[in-house]
C-alpha cells in the first residue's frame, strides 16, 4: 500500500483525499505543519517517507491575495518550493493543485494544457509560479482544477445554500454573477480521479482535471437552490455589479487533451454535495 503525505489537511480537497485514499495517510494538520517552515517540513517528510506528497495547502483567498500578496507568495510559491525541496533525495511524487485562474479568460472554448497562461490576479500569478516549482521536480505532477466545492470547508455551494435558507420565503432574491463561466468541480470527484490516475501510473507533468461541462456562477447557484427545493429567486448580475477586489477571467472552463480520467458532470457533483449538506441543516 502506498504512503501518502497530505499538506493543508484542514481544507476541503485534503478532506476529500482523506476519505478516498487507501494505505497510510499522514495528514499534516494533525501536526500543525506550516509549509513556510522549510526545516519542519523536511523533517516531517523524511521521517514519514511518503510515496506521494498530495500538496493541498495553499493561500486560496482570491480577493485576500490582492490585499496581502506577500502571504499569498510565501505560501503558494515559497511554501511549494519547500515541499519540493523536502522530497529531494527521495523517490516521492509531488502532486500540486493549480487553478483555472492562470488563464486570462479570453478564449471561448475550454482551456487545455497547451494553452498559454496569463493570470489576471495575484492568486493566479502565485499559483502559476508554484506550478513551475513542482515541474522542476523529476517526479512533479501539476493538476489544474477549478471552482472546487464540497460539503466541508468554505465554498460557493455552501455559501449559496446558507444564503438561500436565510432568504427562504422573504422575497429577497439572491444576486449572483452571470458573466463568469467555469468548470465547477466536486472535491470528492477530483480526489477519486487523482487517486485512479496515480494508481494507473500517471507520468510527471501538467494535467487539467475539473468537472465536465461548464456554467456561470449564476447557473450554479440556481442549481443549488433547485436541488435544495428552496423558494428563493436567483437573479443574474454582472461582475461589475458584484464589485470584487480581484479581477477574474470571464471564461475559464478546463478540458484535457491528455490521458487522464474524465470527471462526472458538475451538476452531478452539485447534487452529491447538496444531498450531503441538506441533513446537516
Ligand atoms: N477552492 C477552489 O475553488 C480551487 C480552485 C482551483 C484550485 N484550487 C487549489 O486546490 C487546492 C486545494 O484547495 P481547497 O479548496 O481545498 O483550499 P482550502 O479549503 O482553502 O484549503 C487550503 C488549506 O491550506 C491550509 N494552509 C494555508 N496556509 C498554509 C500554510 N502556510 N501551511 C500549511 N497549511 C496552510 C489552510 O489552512 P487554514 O484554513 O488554517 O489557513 C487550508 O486548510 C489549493 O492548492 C488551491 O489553490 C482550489
Amino acid at each position: 500500500m502506498p504512503r501518502w503525505f497530505v499538506t493543508g489537511a484542514g481544507g476541503q480537497l485534503a478532506t476529500a483525499f482523506a476519505r478516498t485514499l487507501e494505505g497510510d495517510v499522514f495528514l499534516s494538520r494533525e501536526e500543525t505543519l506550516d509549509i513556510r517552515d522549510a526545516d519542519a517540513l523536511r523533517t516531517a517528510v523524511h521521517s514519514y517517507g511518503p510515496d506521494y506528497v498530495v500538496h493541498c495547502a495553499a493561500y486560496t483567498d482570491v480577493d485576500g491575495a490582492e490585499a496581502d500578496p506577500a502571504t499569498a507568495e510565501a505560501v503558494n510559491v515559497l511554501g511549494t518550493r519547500n515541499v519540493v525541496n523536502a522530497v529531494r533525495g527521495t523517490h516521492a511524487t509531488v502532486v500540486y493543485f493549480s487553478t483555472d485562474y492562470v488563464f486570462d479568460g479570453a478564449k471561448s472554448e475550454p482551456y487545455v494544457e497547451t494553452d498559454p497562461t496569463r493570470p489576471l490576479n495575484t492568486y493566479g500569478r502565485t499559483k502559476l509560479a508554484g506550478e513551475r516549482e513542482v515541474l522542476a521536480w523529476v517526479h512533479g505532477i501539476v493538476v489544474r482544477t477549478a471552482w472546487l466545492f464540497s460539503e466541508t470547508g468554505h465554498n460557493f455551494v455552501k455559501t449559496i445554500l446558507a444564503a438561500a435558507r436565510q432568504r427562504a420565503g422573504s422575497r429577497e432574491p439572491l444576486r449572483v454573477v452571470d458573466d463568469q463561466v467555469g468548470s465547477p468541480t466536486y472535491a470528492g470527484h477530483l480526489a477519486a480521479a487523482v487517486d485512479e490516475a496515480l494508481r494507473g501510473g500517471l507520468r510527471p507533468g501538467l494535467y487539467h482535471l475539473a468537472g465536465s461541462g461548464y456554467c456561470s456562477w449564476f447557473e450554479l447557484a440556481r442549481e443549488v437552490v433547485q436541488l435544495a427545493g428552496l423558494e428563493v429567486d436567483v437573479e443574474p448580475i454582472s461582475t461589475a455589479e458584484a464589485g470584487r477586489r480581484a479581477v477574474r477571467p470571464a471564461f475559464s472552463a478546463l478540458a484535457s487533451e491528455r490521458p487522464v480520467p474524465r470527471l462526472p458532470h458538475w451538476a452531478e457533483g452539485c447534487a452529491e454535495a447538496v444531498d450531503r449538506l441538506i441533513p446537516l441543516g
